[in-house]
């Protein structure tokens, strides 16, 4: 039997991780090369490390180290030094905030709306700043970059994450109104997009689930249980751009976020290093984002995928280099480069054959008694007291309909 040890690093949640560890649990050995392979799954603690320690771990699945510099150094040292598996990529999650994605889509020829980085509106709280921005700051027209972009636009943070520090602009003064609030955060001006429909798509290593996302609605409500809501083209488009950029920037656990206009495809915000799974967003597409992590995670562990540090830019910029080559058919060889990096269709191979008892076993734990004391566990954990019927009413009622739909589905096959 061979043994691999996933570790957890996490922050404050507990809802997917039970699930995640539970799951496999469940699903016990899978047969692979040289016969069956076992999963622990434990949750990684902080502490003084030398850069020389052997880690214990195969795999980390890291949802911490965005903000926290000790974990994150960790991160790179194994991955570096002792070839674990990561979920995501320290190294280009560091390098390429928003800004970083902005550049590689558009050099890719995707349709990122017109975007302009403006320097700070404070000056950093660095003695050598003051003189450094008096010598070589441009004075610029923040007025006429906004009026060239066109109204309404967006102000929004260069590495962005949870809407902080965002906002719709739509006249002069609230443009100087959010830039003098900016202080010293660096913002991007964005031409805002009138969309038909948000989709947000969530991909977990080969596969992706596209979303129809209402970012007004509160959190629970965001995301809408709702199919075939795009043509077929701008679904396949949307998929396709968020393996693309996963597989550029070798990033395996991302959501991203496209907005839909008249049949074209607007990518806005696409590296989120801790996408959102948890239970009481999710609903509805929890127990499919539990598969897919439980499935990828094993599929990288028994089949030995080595993670790559390097990220082959040439590759992708030679097809968008490719002159005559319209932009549907970039996608087309965009998409091949992605399927060959996630190995998709050796995955799809590998979940057929070795896997093929995680959906009813998925079914079975969903159906019954410990999914449902998780999800009131997890209720109780998020909202106060006096809303947990409400939630805990929501969150069943969701689950149910996706019990029917699997149901229905599993039957059907
Ligand atoms: N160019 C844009 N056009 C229309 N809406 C936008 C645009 N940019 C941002 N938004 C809105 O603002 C929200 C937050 O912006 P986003 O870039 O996703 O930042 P964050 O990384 O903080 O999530 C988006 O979900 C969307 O609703
Ligand atoms: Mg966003």
């Amino acid at each position: 039997m061979t043994r691999h040890t996933i570790g957890l690093l996490l922050g404050t949640e507990d809802d997917w991780p039970s699930a995640f560890t539970e799951i496999l649990r469940r699903l016990g050995p899978v047969e692979g090369p040289g016969g069956p392979h076992a999963f622990d799954v434990e949750r990684i603690t902080i502490e003084p490390f030398s850069l020389r320690d052997k880690p214990r771990y195969d795999m980390a699945i890291d949802r911490l180290a965005y903000w926290y510099y000790h974990p994150r150094e960790w991160l790179k040292k194994v991955a570096m030094m002792d070839g674990v598996y990561l979920l995501n990529s320290p190294f280009t999650f560091q390098s390429m905030e928003k800004h970083a994605a902005y550049c590689a889509m558009m050099r890719l020829g995707l349709k990122v709306p017109e975007t302009v980085l403006v320097p700070y509106k404070n000056p950093l709280d660095n003695s050598r700043y003051v003189y450094t921005a008096a010598r070589y700051n441009q004075p610029f027209d923040l007025d006429a970059i906004a009026r060239k972009i066109g109204y309404p636009l967006f102000m929004k943070p260069y590495d962005g994450g949870a809407w902080r520090g965002v906002s719709r602009i739509n006249n002069v003064a609230e443009l100087h109104a959010a830039y003098d609030a900016s202080g010293e955060m660096l913002m991007h001006l964005q031409k805002a997009i009138d969309y038909d429909v948000f989709a947000r798509s969530l991909s977990i290593g080969a596969e992706t689930m596209v979303m129809k996302f209402l970012p007004d609605q509160p959190m629970h409500l965001r995301y809408a249980v709702e199919h075939d809501f795009l043509s077929p083209d701008a679904g396949l488009e949307v998929v396709t751009i968020s393996k693309l950029v996963n597989a550029f920037f070798r990033w395996e656990f991302n959501s991203c976020e496209t907005l839909v206009s008249g049949g074209e495809v607007y990518p806005i915000d696409y590296a989120n290093a801790c996408p959102d799974v948890a239970l009481t967003s999710l609903h509805y597409y929890f127990p499919w984002a539990m598969k897919a992590l439980v499935k990828w995670a094993v599929f990288a562990l028994v089949t030995g995928r080595r993670a790559r540090l390097d990220l082959e830019t040439d590759r992708y910029f030679a097809i968008a280099d490719e002159p005559g080559m319209s932009y549907g058919e970039k996608l087309g060889e965009y998409r091949k480069l992605a399927d060959a990096y996630f190995d998709t269709e050796r995955y799809q191979d590998f979940c057929a054959t070795s896997l093929a008892r995680l959906d009813q076993l998925m079914l079975d734990w969903i159906t019954g008694p410990d999914f449902d004391q998780l999800l009131v566990r997890t209720v109780q954990a998020v909202y106060p007291e006096h809303e947990h019927d409400q939630f805990i009413a929501h969150l069943r009622g969701l689950l149910h309909l996706w019990v029917r739909d699997e149901s229905a589905r599993l039957a059907a096959a």
